[in-house]
């Protein structure tokens, strides 16, 4: 990377990012092959990732394939209704024990299906239970009657479930995946994520590395700049903080004054100055509408519009925050949605978005999550797998069917936002790679969690870790 000469850099620790330090890393994590060769090496063998909400492998023989660069994993639903994981691989001579062709836009999301009771493999037919144990070998007396069931059966991944999401982590000596949440999953856990259901599930094949694209949802430092209509009702200041692996970021207000403790989600009032009655609602509609109806709901925007008839001329921001909630909470009881109660101490701490190391985003509330997840897509560090989906809270036997739908990144497949965000991150990859370019210089208070996701990445790869900038 060409640094200016009045740059001298050393490694960044998190107490560096606490204390919003100048920092900058290097683009090799973006561009480089040999850097998408060491992530398929040390990277994604060795983390917790999220496979599927536990809600689409329901019965006993569902099993569905998770592939990430060149792994791919089995999941199954034991008849005992556990989960149970392995490599989709025949330990004979290596053929896919399932046949997964590359993700194809519009045709191959995954490979899933029901009712298995054993694998067979396709090319010699040896054929395992729903254990990984070999039950059946054409001619075993031909090696000499000395194969060993180790020898023979599935290599086993390991598999856990967390807020209703599955995850696999396929390195044997992998923390429980509850540490490897750590605090961020307990904050992420009260709003009761388990109890949400899909709304919609899109994905897409995006011209942009995997970190470039889940960058571009890390940060609300960007609104301003990209999603302009959004300012007419709401400043979008932010703050962000790590948690080790994951980090947070939350609204923010620039002087000090005017901070209040519940300002850090959607759930806030409008632009000071406004009627905050009618800001408040123009905000969260103008964010739904635009956001492919997500990020909030059809119950809090509804509970928004009636602000204005139901609360004094006078109200402050806190008062129509406090009645909006209220109200929202109330409407959505009668329906039977219960809102979980968030403890005070969980609230303060759970701002408005996370980013889940390595490769997800989920900006949640009290009924509802907006999530993210990428991952590369074949060799090619310029493109990738984009996956966007809203999860809520439905009441029970309402929740939508729902499946993977392969949409192109249009406005009229993602909704006006999110296409403004695409039409960065292609220009993002491709403008990295300029030879004039000096190296991201990421905002300390706002865009910690790109920092924070380089750090961590570099203990994995071993190579480009954040640096401080000191400017003399
Ligand atoms: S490769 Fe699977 S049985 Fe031969
Ligand atoms: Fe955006």
């Amino acid at each position: 990377m060409n640094k200016p000469e009045k740059f001298t850099s050393h490694g960044i620790a998190a107490s560096d990012m606490d204390a919003e330090k100048l920092a900058t890393y290097p683009t090799t994590a973006f561009l480089s092959r040999d850097y998408l060769e060491a992530e398929k090496a040390r990277l994604w063998p060795k983390v917790w990732q999220m496979v599927e909400r536990e809600e689409d492998l329901p019965n006993p023989g569902d099993w569905m394939t998770y592939n990430v660069a060149d792994e791919s994993i089995i999941v199954l639903r034991k008849d005992d209704g556990s989960l149970k994981a392995f490599h989709n691989v025949c330990p004979h001579r290596g053929r896919q024990l399932v046949s997964v062709p590359d993700m194809l836009p519009g045709k191959v999301h995954d490979v899933r299906g029901n009712q298995r009771k054993s694998f067979v493999c396709g090319f010699h037919g040896w054929t395992f239970n729903q254990d990984g144990e070999n039950t059946y070998i054409l001619d075993p007396q031909d090696w000499h009657n000395k194969l060993t069931p180790e020898m023979t059966c599935l290599s086993e991944v390991k598999v856990d479930t967390w807020g209703g999401f599955i995850y696999i982590s396929m390195d044997p000596d992998a923390a429980p995946l509850k540490q490897w949440m750590g605090r961020a999953g307990e904050i992420l856990e009260a709003h009761e994520l388990s109890k949400m259901r899909y709304k919609w599930r899109q994905w897409a094949i995006y011209p942009c590395n995997w970190k470039t694209a889940i960058e571009a949802f890390l940060e609300p430092y960007h609104v301003a700049g990209t999603h302009t209509q959004l300012l007419a009702y709401g400043d979008y200041y932010a703050y962000s903080k790590q948690f080790g692996l994951h980090a947070v970021s939350g609204y923010d207000v620039r002087e000090a004054d005017y901070k209040t403790e519940t300002s850090g989600g959607t759930t806030r009032s409008g632009k000071a100055g406004l009627d905050p009655r009618v800001s408040t609602y123009e905000l969260i509609r103008e964010n739904y509408e635009t956001v492919n109806y997500s990020a909030s709901t059809e119950t809090l925007v509804k509970a928004a519009s009636r602000l204005k008839d139901e609360l004094p001329e006078d109200a402050t921001p806190g008062e129509v925050i406090a009645h909006w909630i209220a109200s929202a909470k109330k409407d959505d009881a009668a329906r039977g949605v219960i809102w979980p109660e968030i403890p005070e101490d969980v609230q303060k701490e759970s701002g408005l978005a996370w980013g889940l190391f390595p490769n997800q985003n989920i900006l949640h509330g009290a009924t509802y999550a907006l999530c993210y997840r990428v991952r590369p897509y074949g060799d090619d560090p310029s493109k990738c797998v984009f996956e966007s989906y809203a999860l809520e809270r439905f009441p029970e036997g309402e929740e939508p069917e729902t499946e993977w739908v392969y949409a192109e990144p249009t406005a009229e497949n993602w909704g006006a936002v999110l296409e403004q965000d695409f039409a960065n991150m292609e220009f993002v990859q491709k403008g990295m790679k300029s030879s004039g370019f000096r190296g991201p210089l990421p905002n300390p208070h706002q865009e910690q969690k790109v920092i924070n996701l380089h750090r961590n990445l570099a203990e994995y790869i071993g190579e480009g870790a954040p640096t401080l900038l000191d400017i003399e």
